[in-house]
């Protein structure tokens, strides 16, 4: 097991570079083969999520040539084997091999996907998708085998704008026959890097980044070249650390608008910020912050994958401030450790009720998944004393360089192996 040790408390000063989007990159790697030649993907983030893709490719035989940050996805010699469990529970992200497999050979034959242990997490809303476009589907256990004489596009409603079910329906009918549509699609960035990635290889979607993208299919996607925007989650994380400990904390290679709901809240906490072209700087937070609620909600609102490290910065805000997270059930597994290292939270439901602010000391913490376990960074970079963070694979999955780039900066974080 890894885990991190900070010794928090000190302040934070200098530039962090934002990596290539975590949640883009996994789904452009299984994208990826839907090209009968080769596909450069460059600013490709070093995580752990990355390299169980690359697995997943090496065991459908596509050459994979990982170098610093770019990857070259060659399927000359692709075979469409099962992708068996213990590869598909990795990560949540392997789904998108079922639709970019059934896109490409219309069979698809792989176990259910692992990921955070945030809420049910179900996929009916990506197989009535497949269904619609003429896929049938056998469920044994955890094994689902996609398949269709022919993809036919279609009208598709998804009953919630789920990131997920829209990139893999997407992944299915760029390779259709005939025009699907696709209504109360999800608007996340992260969608719209994949299209473009889609129709750099000659696939023709439009709309993506609105709630209706319609998809004309084609026979053949052809070469390509293309870049993972930055990740607009790790620059919400480093801009919360910012708030909590920097003086002055540069966040470099940003897209601003991807994360104009944070800088909104971090604003009625009375955060001080210069927001530039691809930059936010937080230049000091105020010796009071005031209290505020968030709301979570599919993008452009406040991003889920934001409120756990939030919800840290909200125990330094004079007063009772909010969280209900509306999206995942189980998202609030990182209060009883903020709580074990002296926030005052009570939950009710999906609302967290923050009192502040506490003292933060130092104790032992666990990251029970990816964004709880940034939460765990946050708050030991701002406690007194030692923070020591069990279960950091899980950090590890989405975060690059996170030891380094914190270092850089004046944090005192180190990782080891028990
Ligand atoms: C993606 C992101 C994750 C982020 C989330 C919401 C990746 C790899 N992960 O997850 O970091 O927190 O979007 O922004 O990109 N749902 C169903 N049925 C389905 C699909 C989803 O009920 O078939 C529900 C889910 O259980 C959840 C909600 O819809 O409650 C949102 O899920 P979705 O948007 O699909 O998130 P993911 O793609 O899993």
């Amino acid at each position: 097991m890894k885990i991190i040790e900070i010794e928090g408390g000190r302040q934070l000063s200098g530039t962090i570079r934002i990596s290539g989007a975590k949640n883009a990159t996994v789904a452009l790697i299984p994208a990826a083969i839907l090209t009968d030649e080769e596909a450069t993907i460059c600013n490709v983030p070093e995580i752990t999520d990355t390299d169980a893709l690359c697995d997943i490719l090496k065991i459908l035989n596509v050459k994979v040539n990982r170098s610093t940050e770019s990857l070259v996805i060659n399927t000359k010699d692709m075979k469409n084997v099962s992708i068996e469990e213990e590869y598909s529970k990795k990560l949540r992200a392997s789904y998108y091999f079922m639709g970019a497999l059934l896109g490409k050979y219309k069979k698809v034959e792989m176990y259910f996907p692992g990921g955070c242990s945030i809420g049910a997490r179900p996929i009916d809303l990506h197989l009535k998708g497949f269904e619609a476009l003429g896929a049938t589907i056998t469920n044994e256990k955890n094994k689902y085998i996609v398949e269709a004489k022919e993809l036919k596009g279609a009208n598709i409603y998804l009953d919630f704008a789920s990131v997920g079910a829209t990139i893999n329906i997407m992944l299915a009918a760029v390779r259709a026959k005939g025009k699907t549509i696709i209504d109360n699609a999800a608007k996340e960035p992260e969608i719209v890097n994949v299209a473009t990635f889609l129709n750099n290889m000659g696939a023709k979607i439009q709309g993506a980044g609105t709630s209706t993208i319609k998809i004309e299919g084609v026979d053949h996607l052809h070469k390509c070249f293309h870049e993972v925007i930055p990740d607009r989650i790790e620059a919400g994380t480093y801009i919360i650390i910012g708030a909590l400990c920097g003086n002055p904390l540069k966040i470099d290679n940003v897209i601003p608008e991807h994360v104009d709901a944070l800088i909104s809240k971090l604003e009625e906490l009375g955060i001080n910020m210069e927001v530039g072209l691809d930059y936010v700087t937080v230049l000091n937070s105020p010796e009071k912050l005031k209290a505020t609620n968030i709301k979570t909600a599919v993008f452009p609102g406040f991003a889920t994958d934001l409120q756990q490290p939030f919800t840290v910065l909200l125990t330094q805000a004079e007063g009772r401030s909010k969280v209900t997270e509306t999206i995942f059930e189980n998202r609030f597994m990182h209060i009883p450790y903020l709580k074990a290292l002296g926030a005052d939270i009570t939950i009710k439901n999906q609302t967290a009720t923050i009192d502040g602010p506490t003292k933060l000391k130092g104790t032992e913490v666990v990251a029970t998944d990816l964004r709880a376990g940034a939460a765990m960074v946050a708050a030991g970079l701002k406690a007194e004393g030692t923070t020591t963070i069990t279960n950091a694979e899980h950090i590890l999955r989405g975060y690059e360089q996170i030891i380094e780039k914190l270092t850089a900066v004046g944090a005192k974080i180190r990782i080891k192996e028990i």
